[in-house]
């Protein structure tokens, strides 16, 4: 099967987790890594992994533009991640921001979503264990998608 992440990042944390698991899902997939702005074509892969950070309560622009210009990825199975910092950053509680964030980017997908995450991001310091969940949550994905299920609900 075919797998396609696409990411943005400001300060590469996305990008280093985006790698991760690219890295991770290798030896199960064939899979390509992109940076949104480098306007991928997605026309050849089965199932789209979408990241991006979240600054000033919203997701980047690359990465909604690369939603919307690719019709929402219609016909595609989607998976979504984010990387936040919700509990210093957020207004309205943790649980809450993220699930605004993370609906900021579903509201444009159209194609079916399979999966969600929210990552712990950084902003110094890389995280171990956020990658570490990074290389489980996309076997986690792949396994959803060969099954043809759903893993419910937004993710902590
Ligand atoms: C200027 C700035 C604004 C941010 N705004 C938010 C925010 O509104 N909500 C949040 O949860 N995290 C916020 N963050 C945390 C980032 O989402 C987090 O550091 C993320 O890992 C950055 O991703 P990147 O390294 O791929 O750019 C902010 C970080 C910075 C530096």
């Amino acid at each position: 099967m075919r797998l396609c992440i696409v990411y943005e990042t400001r300060r590469g944390s996305t990008e280093r987790v985006a790698r991760e698991m690219a890295h991770a899902a290798g030896d199960e997939a064939d899979v390509a890594l992109f940076r949104a702005s480098q306007g991928p074509d997605i026309g050849n892969f089965d199932l789209v992994i979408v990241g991006s950070p979240i600054y000033y309560e919203r997701p980047l622009g690359g990465v909604i533009e690369f939603i919307r210009s690719n019709n929402g990825l219609k016909g595609k199975s989607v998976a979504l991640f984010i990387l936040c910092i919700a509990d210093k950053f957020g207004r309205f509680g943790k649980a809450y921001s993220e699930r605004r964030y993370m609906r900021l980017i579903e509201e444009h997908i159209r194609g079916g979503i399979i999966a969600r995450k929210v990552f712990n991001g950084w902003i110094m310091k890389e995280d171990p264990e956020t990658l570490e969940e990074a290389r489980r949550w996309v076997k986690r994905v792949l396994k959803t998608y060969r099954d043809g299920g759903i893993i419910e609900g937004v993710e902590h």
